[in-house]
């Protein structure tokens, strides 16, 4: 890693390429959003977090799963961070637009994140943990943040899933996203980060881990 190339300065999206993005994901939002939040509901219920959560959505994008959890959990309070001041102003156009209110947002690193020890109920990551360019440090982030007993629910891809099922599912992904940025995801597997190290590094940290995986995607959660 050079000097410099974790700060937030690096880690802007292209103007064109977040646009699309958001485009492409808003398109998505009843199948892959509120899905996920729900079963983010479901296990902040299993957890039983205490009243009036704070909930940080990390790499939140263009705000979509932030917008669902508030549907199924209206009465917490709820913050998006990302690197990226593009997709953090796409962000708060959507909320506008849908007519949410409510969601605040932060640009910070997830290897840095701006908010102060002991102090968060739950924080979500979606697709987004193997795109840090430290994701131990990340991870060592949101232990730091929460609080006693908070947790930590993360959906990623899972590189240890059968190449030709891989295949099959990203053939099938170009008719939700184009053809061009499936293809691109597909390339982009070689980074995805085996649940077997996230889990090694998880309990370094002393996270209580439970792992479930659907398809592509696994969800792990870490209790602290
Ligand atoms: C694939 S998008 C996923 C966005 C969102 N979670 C979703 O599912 O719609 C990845 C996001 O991670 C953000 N990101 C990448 N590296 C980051 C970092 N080190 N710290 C914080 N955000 C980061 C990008 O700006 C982008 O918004």
């Amino acid at each position: 890693m050079h000097e410099g190339e974790n700060s937030i300065e690096n880690h802007q999206w292209k103007d064109e390429h977040a646009e699309k993005f958001v485009k492409s994901m808003e398109k998505q939002i009843k199948t892959r959003y509120e899905p996920f939040a729900k079963k983010i509901t479901k296990i902040y219920e299993k957890y039983k977090v205490k009243e009036k959560p704070n909930i940080i959505d990390l790499a939140c994008g263009p705000a979509f799963l932030l917008m669902e959890i508030q549907k199924k959990i209206p009465n917490a309070s709820l913050l998006g961070i990302d690197s990226s001041e593009k997709m953090l102003s796409h962000a708060k156009l959507k909320i506008e637009q849908y007519g949410v209110q409510n969601i605040e947002f932060k640009q910070g690193m997830a290897e840095s994140i701006p908010i102060e020890d002991d102090s968060i109920s739950v924080v979500t990551c979606l697709n987004s943990f193997h795109d840090f360019q430290d994701p131990k440090k990340a991870l060592s982030e949101v232990y730091r943040i929460l609080k006693n007993e908070g947790i930590l629910i993360l959906k990623d891809k899972n590189p240890n899933y059968p190449k030709w099922k891989m295949k099959i599912h990203f053939y099938f992904l170009r008719f939700k996203m184009s053809k061009e940025r499936s293809k691109r995801y597909y390339k982009s597997s070689h980074h995805w980060i085996n649940p077997q190290e996230l889990d090694k590094w998880m309990k370094e940290l002393n996270f209580k881990v439970s792992f479930t995986s659907r398809s592509v995607d696994y969800i792990v959660v870490g209790q602290k």
